[in-house]
């Protein structure tokens, strides 16, 4: 069966002042009336041969996770609890060893949870071609074609078509480039973006790990053995965990197995990383413009306007993003809302 396990356990910096450290992003309704885990879950609907989904997250955001998922009336397979966040590698790797347990055939698929997917139908024909790939035992991701030289993303070079339908080797993947190699990539019009999602046998995966984080598996196994149920939840130990080393699953594995494929897609996706890439998604009105809550524009353009608890005005001003919380405000160029986690820094930093 094909088990999706998806990864809730980031902590939001980028659309401050909205995603916090105690509600990141994935918990966020951005796109819909549902939350991004909730739609995450969701446009899985409909895929062959579908377990239950495995959740994996920080103990902080238990009950988040488990009240999202009752609204939408979905019962997970597990959802497992990370004491502290150790980046992706581990996150999988615990979840591939919970499931290998019960299924050594298990084929997962890996999902960030604060995607924006537009083309659910073809994510499921991407889904089905990944799912032949991964049975013969290969690593594989979804390509996105790029349009600008983003650094927050790994970049594949697309090799030659595989005898796989819609498959291409990986020449190489390169995880978050310098801006220069990024421009590079672009120009020379061969490179995709790692779209972060991933289609693998758990037993494949498990036996890269050993090959290139030996020391990481050898926690993991002790952590899910050492691990405690306690109703829905799966409470990985803080004792052995905190000692496993951090590691994206891109730099610890996709960067150096040999066994890594591609599926080049069009699914109107992004990982709505900013403020200006939510605007870009959304549905605009004929000026341009995106508003949530109770918001007033007049001769303003292209712009992004959210009010959570009081109404906010705009007048005369193109391409601004403004954000009222109940206890922050944020107002910015669009062209530099990445840079509101400079604001961030500077908050862990004040305490
Ligand atoms: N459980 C758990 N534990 N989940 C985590 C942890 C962790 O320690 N750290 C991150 N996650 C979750 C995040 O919530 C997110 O859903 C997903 O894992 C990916 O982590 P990000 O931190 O968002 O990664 P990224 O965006 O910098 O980079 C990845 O995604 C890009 C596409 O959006 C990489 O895979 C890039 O190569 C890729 O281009
Ligand atoms: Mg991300």
């Amino acid at each position: 069966a094909l088990h999706p396990v998806i990864l809730c356990g980031g902590s939001g910096t980028r659309l401050w002042p909205m995603s916090r450290a105690a509600l990141p992003k994935q918990f966020l309704s951005l796109v819909s009336d549902r939350t991004m885990l909730q739609e995450t879950v969701t446009r899985l609907s409909g895929l062959p041969d579908l377990a239950p989904s495995v959740l994996i997250c920080n103990e902080e955001h238990r009950f988040l996770v488990a009240e999202q998922l009752r609204e939408i009336k979905q019962t997970p397979a597990a959802i497992l609890l990370e004491p502290v966040g150790r980046n992706t590698a581990p996150a999988v790797t615990l979840a591939a060893l919970a499931l290998v347990a019960r299924d050594p055939d298990a084929l997962m698929l890996v999902l960030p949870a604060d995607h924006v997917i537009r083309d659910v139908a073809a994510f499921h024909a991407a889904t089905a071609v990944a799912v032949q790939a991964a049975k013969s035992d290969r690593l594989v991701t979804f390509g996105i074609r790029p349009d600008r030289p983003h650094t927050g993303y790994g970049y594949i070079k697309l090799g030659t078509a595989l005898e796989l339908e819609g498959c291409h080797q990986v020449d190489r993947f390169v995880e978050k480039p310098d801006s220069a190699t990024a421009e590079a990539f672009l120009a020379a019009g061969d490179h995709l973006w790692n779209s972060g999602m991933f289609v693998f046998k758990a037993s494949r995966y498990l036996e890269e790990i050993a090959r290139f984080q030996p020391a990481m598996l050898q926690i993991c196994r002790q952590a899910i053995a050492a691990a405690v149920q306690d109703l829905d939840f799966c409470r990985i130990p803080a004792e052995t965990f905190t000692t496993c080393p951090s590691d994206s699953i891109d730099y610890a594995v996709m960067e150096k197995t040999d066994a890594a494929v591609v599926v080049p897609v069009n699914l109107g996706w992004s990982d709505v990383g900013s403020w200006q890439a939510l605007w870009e998604v959304a549905g605009k009105d004929g000026a341009g413009n995106v508003t949530r809550g109770d918001v007033y524009l007049e001769a303003v353009q292209n712009s992004y306007v959210r009010a959570d608890s009081k109404m906010v005005a705009v007048i005369g001003l193109d391409d601004v993003v403004v954000v009222e919380t109940a206890d922050a405000v944020l107002v910015s160029h669009k062209d530099c809302a990445q840079n509101v986690k400079n604001v961030v820094s500077r908050l862990n930093a004040q305490s």
